[in-house]
């Protein structure tokens, strides 16, 4: 049994998906500075086919680093999740912006938010990019907004059935695609959801991040390292 083994979970939990198999819970916790480096190792990871997805073009390392290093955490908000053994394995941005005037016969709020989402290839299909997506739209539905754009490849037939599935209103143009998602206004529910969504992830991340502590000093001590 390895040192990591002693520690279990208690937020761990599995349940059944519509395709009959068993999947964990995702847990979605908001990111904060102290999460940027881990950041751009998760975006660095990404292969030149997932960063042309989720940049929209195979971005460089440094401008990988520089694009994490610029994001306002003050203004924005940033979701990822992390993996049993604390690896940063998803990240969704929610990046808000004044609403374009163009734009005003979709929302008379006075902010839009668009998302954007990865997840490494090693925990794809486990309902992440989905639950990422959930966790930006209540943000928003919480924050007065009501119109949530993505930006993809018409060919990213993932994220095409990630929007379809959300009820995106689809607009597709020489092989882009916009997506945007109209948001019910906010209630106690969606007050309470997000609330008791933030605290389980806090919880979990905790743990984690307190099993792996205690993971490299148990190597530590039986001279592993
Ligand atoms: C798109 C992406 C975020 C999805 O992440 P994920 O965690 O694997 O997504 P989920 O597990 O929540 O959902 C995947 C869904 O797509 C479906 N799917 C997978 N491959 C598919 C395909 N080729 N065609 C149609 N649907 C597909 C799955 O069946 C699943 O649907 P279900 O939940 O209804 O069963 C991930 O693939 C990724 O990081 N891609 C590279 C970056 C990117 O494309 N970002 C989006 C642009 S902003």
């Amino acid at each position: 049994m390895s040192s990591i083994d002693l520690f279990q979970n208690p937020l761990r939990r599995w349940g059944k998906h519509k395709d009959g198999k068993r999947r964990p819970t995702v847990l979605v916790k908001e990111l904060r500075e102290r999460d940027r480096r881990r950041m751009v190792k998760h975006f660095l990871g990404l292969e030149d086919s997932d960063r042309l997805l989720r940049f929209g073009t195979v971005l460089p390392d440094e401008q990988v680093a520089n694009y994490v290093n610029r994001i306002d955490f003050s203004r924005d908000m940033v979701f990822g999740v992390y993996n049993r053994v604390f690896k940063l394995v998803a990240v969704g941005h929610l990046a808000f912006a004044p609403r374009d005037e163009s734009k005003s016969a979709v929302t008379d709020k006075e902010r839009v938010a668009e998302f954007g989402v990865s997840v490494s290839r090693s925990a794809r299909g486990m309902g992440m990019g989905t639950k990422l997506f959930e966790r930006a739209a209540i943000h928003c539905r919480n924050n007065d907004v009501d119109t949530l754009y993505m930006h993809c490849l018409s060919s990213n037939k993932t994220m095409m059935h990630i929007a379809k599935k959300a009820g995106m209103e689809i607009h597709r143009d020489y092989g882009e695609a916009d997506a945007y998602l109209k948001l019910l206004p906010a209630n106690p529910a969606s007050m309470l959801q997000e609330a008791l969504d933030e605290q389980f992830a806090t919880l979990d991340y905790t743990l984690k991040a307190n099993k792996r502590i205690a993971a490299k000093w148990f190597d530590r001590l039986l001279g592993r390292k």
